[in-house]
């Protein structure tokens, strides 16, 4: 028998990537569900191009593949690496303002990352309440807001959902110091939409690093922190579900925001009260649609 044996007639072209790039796409063609076996494809095309246009070699590529299997061995019911990946990458933004292009364009509220943060069962806070313990250090923050439709209609009735690191950059379930569910609260809208509660100034505070994605933020030479913001969801009948965090403007890291979700509108200059306190007023608009509330990561 001759060697080597010659390819079979109907055998992949080795050297032709266009050849192989269409048998893998036909391979996917049997993909049943339709949307599914859309993102393979695109996925599919993407990567072959990707690896095509850096002349990617095997070592590299199993550097990748090693990366990702280690992305999901630092995962687990506390803490979600992939998650952070697509955050300090700029695909979870990415997606999310692509999600609501319709409603920006329409004057909605830029959305921003719900964030690993978010608790279920935060206290039900009466107007004007303070969400903070008094043990809790920094200048007082009084908040204001309004929920509105995209017309410009004041949702009654509205849930909104706050929760904020302290002035040391922690989420009360972070820090043995704080009492249980501060800086959290959830509020009813008035009448007219309206809602109000006094807190403290945020600080800014860093991903965490203890995993390969720290390892990623080092390789790049980048910091790891998130300038100090204030998270809202609002969940309102007939609206789809609006999760979003206002920015301190004054922050350091106000324009370089590690997961790139401190976009335009969202910055905010924290006003000072004349009592040494600051003033933050926010409005909140959501688009008309289904209601889907998001998955609470935090019990
Ligand atoms: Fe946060």
């Amino acid at each position: 028998m001759a060697y080597p044996p010659p390819l079979p007639a109907a055998g992949l072209p080795a050297s032709d990537p266009a050849a192989l790039l269409a048998a893998v796409l036909k391979a996917n063609a049997h993909t049943e569900h339709p949307r599914l076996r859309q993102i393979l494809d695109g996925l599919i095309r993407h990567l072959h191009a990707f690896a095509l246009e850096l002349d990617l070699t095997p070592a590299e590529l199993d550097l990748g593949l090693d990366f990702l299997v280690r992305i999901g061995q630092a995962s687990g019911p506390k803490k979600h690496e992939g998650i952070l990946l697509a955050d300090i990458l700029g695909l979870a933004t990415l997606v999310q303002l692509r999600g609501a292009r319709h409603a920006l364009a329409a004057g909605g509220t830029e959305p921003a990352l719900v964030g690993p943060f978010w608790r279920a069962n935060q206290p039900l806070r009466r107007h004007g309440e303070c969400i903070s313990s008094d043990d809790t250090p920094g200048p007082r923050l009084t908040v204001t807001g309004q929920v509105r439709s995209l017309d410009g209609t004041p949702i009654a009735g509205a849930w909104v959902e706050t929760w904020q690191a302290s002035p040391k950059g922690l989420y009360e379930n972070q820090d043995p110091e704080q009492r249980h569910m501060n800086l959290r609260g959830r509020f009813e809208t008035d009448r007219e939409g309206r809602f109000s509660f006094v807190s403290v100034r945020p600080a800014g505070y860093p991903v965490p690093v203890d995993g390969p994605c720290g390892e990623l933020l080092a390789a790049q030479g980048r910091h790891s922190m998130r300038p100090a913001h204030l998270h809202f969801l609002v969940v309102a009948p007939g609206h789809k579900v609006l999760a979003t965090q206002f920015f301190d403007a004054e922050d350091p890291h106000a324009l370089d925001d590690v997961v790139f979700g401190a976009v335009g509108s969202l910055l905010r200059r924290f006003e000072p009260d004349g009592a040494g306190g600051f003033t933050l007023d926010v409005e909140l608009r959501l688009e008309p649609g289904e209601t889907h509330i998001p998955h609470c990561p935090l019990p």
